[in-house]
């Protein structure tokens, strides 16, 4: 059982270790090198390949080195707050979890919804960054020329008439036809996905590794001049506060490191390995980040970058036109993976929300023959399908990042609520500093980055968590396990 009452109940750690061992039975198969490897299959993707040319080009200029600094700063200190977390409640569910164990079913719940932001929206980003990819791959290595029309969002977001205008597109087939195929692998049951993911990271780690050896010696210094572009008279566009919305924007880049956390089951030793998989595939995806990045910007000039493929619009500018080829095939496969990742995580977070009866018990449901959660799963994919066919990069991309920045706050309030509920509970792993210097730090940085997100991102924000709201009083609510429980209408 748990404490607390009503909205504020919380479901006891011991009573959340006793669920998780009823309900899954999953097999402990994954080592610390396996989590790390999930967690960079789960992190390089649009963030580098996609992102990092507009927030240099629209936002930040030569400069969106220092927005990979910041993103990464806000960053370490989420990831050793879920290190934390992990360590002491090694239960899939994630920051979900969390939530329920520190703060009571409301924030739960609204955490949950949050990560439908993370998980479902972040897919549809990378499916749109893949279709980008894919778009510059058959052009340049086959000349063949997919229509725009079909290939693109059939809206934009203006940002002066706070609108959104047609653009002529119908719809981006490619990004739908990833997505649907990726949730078909998904519903068949992914027993290879860790093989098959360390292969896909050895091969997106290579081409970064390639483009920073072979393009770093066409770097001409003066495409770092002026390194911080002024300011052009409204916010975020260039000057430091362009640094901050740019980091904004390229914080999707290092989204990912907590999916590494959802595995925590299938680990074999959590307690130990979740906190090494986290911390360290953030360490290294910051670090090469951050030289891509000043590279990029060495090799061709930021306002060139404003493009769907912009490593290999970088690669180009060098004349090394196999590298723009392998680059291509590298960011293909290693977008997959990501969203394979993403589309993973979602159902199980789903998955563990509808069996505390948050969502309807019928969205539990195993599938006989695959045994995978193969409702959450189909009604992720069309969703995140649907986003993602019709949907801007840039909008999908802020919503995410605003989405986990808001998760990353309320972990790092849980880290300090649970070091002073429950100071008893054994942690394998814990911040730095005591209970509240990396907390706190870790909630203002996050909350920084999304104070400076765009206007309309932030309502968009609103507007989703209201709709959870009203889910959650008319449904969640009601049908709540934890509830039933309370009332004798359900056994533990
Ligand atoms: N970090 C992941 C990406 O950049 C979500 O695609």
């Amino acid at each position: 059982m748990g404490n607390g009452s009503g909205l504020w109940a919380t479901k006891s750690v011991d009573q959340l270790r006793k669920d998780a061992d009823a309900e899954h039975g999953l097999k402990r198969s994954l080592t610390a090198l396996d989590l790390v490897m999930l967690g960079i299959g789960a992190i390089i993707g649009t963030g580098i390949f996609v992102l990092t040319g507009r927030a240099a080009a629209v936002n930040a200029g030569p400069a969106v080195a220092l927005s990979f600094v910041a993103g990464g700063v806000a960053s370490a200190f989420a990831g050793l707050c879920y290190s934390e977390m992990a360590s002491m409640i090694p239960i899939s569910g994630s920051a979900y979890t969390y939530a329920y164990a520190t703060m009571g079913e409301l924030v739960a719940w609204i955490i949950g919804w949050d990560l439908i932001l993370e998980y479902l929206v972040a897919a549809s980003t990378v499916s749109v960054g893949w279709s980008g990819y894919v778009v510059a791959f058959l052009h340049d290595a086959f000349g063949v020329e997919l229509p725009k029309a079909w290939t693109s969002a059939p809206v934009i977001w203006n940002e002066k008439q706070l609108a959104f205008e047609f653009t002529g597109a119908y719809v981006n087939v490619p990004a739908i036809v990833i997505v649907l195929a990726v949730t078909a692998l998904l519903v068949r049951g992914v027993k290879e996905s860790a093989r098959i993911n360390s292969i896909i990271v050895f091969m997106k780690v290579a081409v970064v590794l390639l483009f920073i050896a072979f393009a770093a010696r066409f770097v001409k210094t003066e495409n770092w001049h002026p390194f911080i572009p002024a300011n052009q008279g409204s916010f975020g566009k260039f000057g430091v506060s362009g640094i901050f919305q740019g980091a904004t924007m390229v914080f999707f880049a290092y989204i990912g490191f907590d999916a590494v956390s959802t595995a925590a089951q299938e680990s074999k030793n959590p307690q130990r390995d979740l906190p090494i998989g986290i911390l360290l595939s953030l360490a290294i995806c910051t670090v090469l980040y951050i030289i891509v990045s000043m590279i990029l910007t060495g090799v061709v000039s930021y306002t060139k970058l404003n493009v769907p493929h912009p490593i290999a619009v970088g690669v180009e500018a060098t004349g090394q036109l196999w590298l723009a080829t392998a680059v291509e095939i590298g960011a293909i496969a290693g977008l997959s993976s990501v969203m394979l990742v993403m589309l993973l995580g979602q159902p199980r977070i789903f998955f563990a929300m509808a069996h505390d009866g948050l969502f309807p018990k019928a969205a539990a449901k195993i599938h006989p023959r695959f045994g995978t959660p193969y409702v959450t799963t189909i009604i992720t994919g069309l969703v995140c399908a649907l986003c993602g066919g019709v949907l801007p990069i840039d909008i999908l991309a802020e919503l995410t990042s605003i989405g986990t920045l808001f998760a990353f706050v309320l972990v790092s309030i849980g880290v300090m609520i649970l070091r002073i509920k429950r100071p008893d509970i054994p942690r394998a792993f814990r911040v730095p500093g005591g209970a509240y210097v990396v907390p706190i730090l870790g909630a203002v940085t996050s909350g920084v980055l999304m104070y400076t997100a765009t206007t309309a991102t932030i309502i968009r924000l609103f507007v989703w968590m209201a709709v959870g709201m009203a889910i959650y009083f008319a449904y969640g609510r009601k049908h709540s396990r934890l509830r039933a429980i309370r009332e004798g209408r359900a056994s533990n």
